[in-house]
């Protein structure tokens, strides 16, 4: 028959198919048992194989897919048939290939399904605008990145009628007090603070928010396999991918993980963030991704293995680090408390150089004269990424708002590099602090 010649490689099968029970997809993963490891979970997922064998999976680019009969696009769209079984639309709704990084995604989370996007700020917008209608209060750390800080306060504000209370997440009595009952439908905030590192207490959090009926969606940009927010009782976890689970600063995108029914609720086709707002993410992108999250456990243990050995340098010769995985850090105890065992603190340490000028001399002479990092935000890269915080990732906040997320003048954030070795690392950056001082 020439249509199943046409459509030779393309697997159509009933759902009690024995072939197609094998190769089920969808958007929901197996739930992670608790307090399982992320790299173990992330090894239990189901591999996808390529369509030929390859032990990688096949890229599917495609923007559209046929179907064998007719009446089986009015069954697509009607929600019949789904990803689930392997049923695809278009690919502003689910793709397969980015549907295989969502499943890493969420095995990596310990979520039951996860999606991915475009950007951080496309996946933190959508979870947001999902979670929240006109006229919805969020609570939020007031202690965020400048971007997600921006969205809050002026975006959605002005664009939707969603507001936000900016809190101290430290202080349980004041979240407890922020939330107004009936309108406030999130607690939002990140679980390694951009840029002060102060470490959430997830659980206690997520008690206070439940009590009330709050979503608690937390942004694990900073410590993926490091912290597990959602088994710590987090509904919904954002990512910024371009960041450590890309590992490379060469790719933009993000990610939400959570329930399967938010993730779907974010595909509907009169209600969905996603599917009518569109930051979707390219199956091409998707497959380099899916390429590096096997090793991100590997990446992560030695970034924080490096920050902590820094930090701990750099306190003994009298700098005032801020790092949580620092004994005498605020934070240190709930970290300890929380994070997943064997990954370390995480990988970012700050400096606070007292003022602007004393910073930018500084990343100037580690740049420019021992070659020490790079002056440039962002985070998670191979190389040491080094930037002054309050002029630059957190600029978007005025001066009282900086002030009370604890963000000075002369922080200076350092996303900790593994190229190198450490001590050639450790002795750039010495030669840089001696020429500073003389
Ligand atoms: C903690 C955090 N969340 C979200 C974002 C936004 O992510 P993206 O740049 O991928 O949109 C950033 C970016 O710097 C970030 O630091």
């Amino acid at each position: 028959m020439a249509t199943s010649v046409v459509h030779a490689g393309k697997k159509r099968k009933g759902a009690d198919d024995e072939d197609h029970l094998v190769a089920k997809k969808s958007a929901s993963l197996p739930a992670v048992a608790k307090g399982e490891d992320p790299m173990a979970a992330l090894a239990m997922a189901r591999h996808e194989f390529g369509e030929h064998g390859g032990v990688n999976m096949s890229i599917e680019a495609s923007a559209t897919f046929t179907v064998m009969e007719p009446d089986t696009m009015r069954r697509m769209f009607s929600g019949e048939l789904g990803p689930d079984r392997d049923f695809f639309i278009y690919s502003r709704h689910f793709n397969p290939t980015v549907l295989n990084l969502s499943r890493q995604m969420a095995a990596l989370e310990g979520t039951e399904a996860a999606y991915c996007t475009s950007s951080g700020m496309s996946a933190i917008s959508a979870a947001l605008l999902q979670l929240c209608s006109s006229g919805d209060h969020i609570v939020a750390s007031r202690t965020l990145y400048g971007g997600t800080h921006a969205l809050l306060t002026h975006f959605f504000p002005r664009t939707c009628n969603i507001t936000t209370s900016f809190v101290d997440i430290k202080d349980l009595d004041m979240v407890d007090g922020a939330i107004i009952e009936g309108r406030t439908k999130v607690l939002y905030f990140e679980a390694i603070a951009n840029p002060v590192l102060s470490v959430a207490n997830v659980p206690e959090l997520c008690r206070v928010a439940h009590d009330k009926g709050l979503t608690v969606v937390v942004d694990n940009t900073f410590a993926p396999m490091v912290m597990s927010p959602a088994k710590l009782g987090a509904d919904v976890v954002v990512h910024s991918i371009s960041k450590f689970i890309s590992g490379g600063a060469d790719i933009i995108a993000g990610a939400v993980c959570g329930p399967a029914k938010l993730v779907n609720s974010m595909m509907d086709l009169h209600q969905g963030a996603l599917m009518l707002l569109g930051p979707t993410m390219n199956p091409k992108v998707a497959f380099e991704l899916s390429e590096r999250i096997p090793h991100l456990g590997l990446r992560m243990k030695e970034h924080c293995r490096r920050a902590l050995e820094y930090a701990t340098r750099m306190k003994k010769l009298g700098l005032k680090v801020i790092y949580p995985g620092l004994e005498g850090h605020p934070d240190h105890t709930v970290l300890k408390s929380i994070a997943n065992l064997d990954y370390g603190f995480g990988g970012l340490l700050c400096l606070d150089m007292g003022t602007e000028e004393k910073a930018n001399r500084l990343m100037n002479l580690l740049q420019n004269s021992t070659q020490f990092g790079f002056m440039a935000v962002s985070l998670g890269y191979y190389e040491t990424l080094m930037s002054c915080s309050g002029s630059s990732t957190s600029s978007e906040m005025n001066a009282e708002e900086k002030a009370l997320a604890g963000i000075s003048p002369g922080l200076v954030r350092m996303s900790v590099g593994y190229s190198g070795t450490l001590e050639q690392r450790w002795s750039q950056f010495e030669k840089a602090l001696s020429r500073m001082q003389g």
